[in-house]
């Protein structure tokens, strides 16, 4: 990774859990609780927290649509975020393995939401074990309830987004994709297991001296549909998150500049296909796939210029709320209610204007419950009562 930000591995990594024969009657109780949960905002009302890192066992209830969380450095602020976080992603926003998020010294984790009529429940075990369990029924696939409680994260190390290599804005857009289609979570789960084979295979044939082509053109074909779905996807949604952008980023910077976003990918020249055959050579030399949606980047772009070699530390920050609150906008937008927005440290990367913008937006012009912490009690507090709107705080 080599950035300051790890946050939990590829939205589509370890969602293959499949340990239950009963698949049908469970998919028709999911279906069944899927449509209660339709009918309300899944506002979060309750969490109870065992293990989880710095939590022996807490438990938090929340009354209010806007919940400030304050407390010193090192109380458990984030880690309250993730533990919500974890719950509608069923993985840490920050950590990359389980075994980070078990207290030291202990067995494993356990953490419980209640999202309106829904009651969700991780339990991680010290075997490793991981159960994920929506009303009591637990799920066969943990993919499956990616988008059920969408959440959008603003964390302190998230500009990496803007600064840090394409794999942080390939997540990015995994994160909304996966939220909204079912499917494209699918695809990109057979694509990356794929690929994986894929380059497995180009390291046996390097390894050997045997080069299996047949092979190679079957593992190929199995790369191009999910390829070209994700490519789709990845497309439109680009094309869609542009407006959202620059009308947020006008919004918070308070100024007319121009942001640009271009899907960058290798089959924007080429067919997937075409594509493979081109990078065979350098694949069998680099023992690798060079070639396919793995690459794909977003190109920023500020009044023309490439952003992250020209814009300011106030730009860079306006634009990463820009990207963060255009993902919270498709995420409504597609649900037809307002995901959960967990925002962390936010008062330490914004000055007073860009703050106050950001705040009356986020407490508002949105109704979706938001959770924000601070170390400063009075700063929140100050904050929330100039916006007139009711609030509750939790002391840490
Ligand atoms: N697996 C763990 N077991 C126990 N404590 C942990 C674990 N992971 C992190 N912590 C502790 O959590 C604390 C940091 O909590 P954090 O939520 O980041 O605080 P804050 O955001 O309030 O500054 C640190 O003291 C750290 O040692
Ligand atoms: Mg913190």
């Amino acid at each position: 990774m080599g950035t300051g930000k790890s946050c939990g591995g590829k939205i589509a990594d370890s969602f293959e859990v499949n340990h239950s024969d009963n698949t049908i009657l469970k998919d028709t109780i999911y279906s069944m609780h899927f449509l209660c949960y339709l009918a309300s905002m899944p506002g979060l009302s309750k969490i109870t927290i065992t293990q989880f890192k710095n939590y022996d066992v807490a438990t938090f209830n929340f009354s209010e649509r806007v919940i400030g969380i304050c407390g010193s450095n090192g109380r458990g602020k984030t880690n309250l975020l993730d533990a919500i976080y974890y719950l509608c992603f069923t993985k840490s926003y920050f950590t990359k393995t389980d075994a980070m998020n078990v207290q030291f010294s202990k067995d494993g984790f356990r953490l419980e939401g209640q999202f309106a009529d829904n009651k969700i429940v991780c339990i991680h075990r010290g075997t490793g074990k991981k159960e994920f369990y929506l009303n009591d029924v637990e799920y066969t696939k943990f993919s499956e309830h990616i988008g059920r409680f969408p959440a959008v994260m603003v964390a302190p190390d998230d500009v990496e987004l803007i600064t840090g290599g394409s794999e942080e804005r390939r997540r990015y857009i995994d994160t909304v994709l996966s939220q909204v289609d079912t499917a494209y979570l699918q695809h990109l789960i057979i694509y990356n297991k794929v690929l994986q084979q894929r380059n497995s295979l180009l390291k046996r044939f390097a390894d050997t001296g045997n080069t299996d082509w047949q092979l190679l053109e079957v593992v190929d074909g199995q790369l191009i549909q999910p390829g070209n779905y994700i490519y789709q996807k990845r497309k439109e949604f680009t094309a869609a998150l542009l407006p959202l952008v620059q009308q947020f980023y006008n919004q918070i910077a308070n100024n007319e500049e121009l942001v640009t976003l271009q899907y960058e990918s290798q089959l924007n020249e080429n067919d997937f296909h075409t594509l493979l055959n081109q990078c065979r050579q350098k694949d069998f030399i680099l023992q690798r796939s060079n070639g396919g949606i793995h690459k794909d980047d977003i190109g920023i772009q500020l009044n023309g210029q490439v952003f992250k070699s020209t814009a300011s530390q106030g730009q860079r920050k306006s634009l990463l709320f820009s990207l963060k609150l255009a993902e919270f906008e498709m995420l409504k937008s597609n649900k037809g209610f307002a995901p959960l927005l967990l925002l962390d440290d936010v008062f330490e990367k914004l000055d007073d204007n860009r703050m106050q913008q950001l705040l009356h937006w986020v407490c508002k012009q949105n109704d979706g419950q938001v959770f924000i912490t601070d170390t400063h009690k009075d700063r929140l507090e100050d904050a929330f009562t100039n916006l007139e709107t009711s609030y509750q705080v939790i002391e840490l």
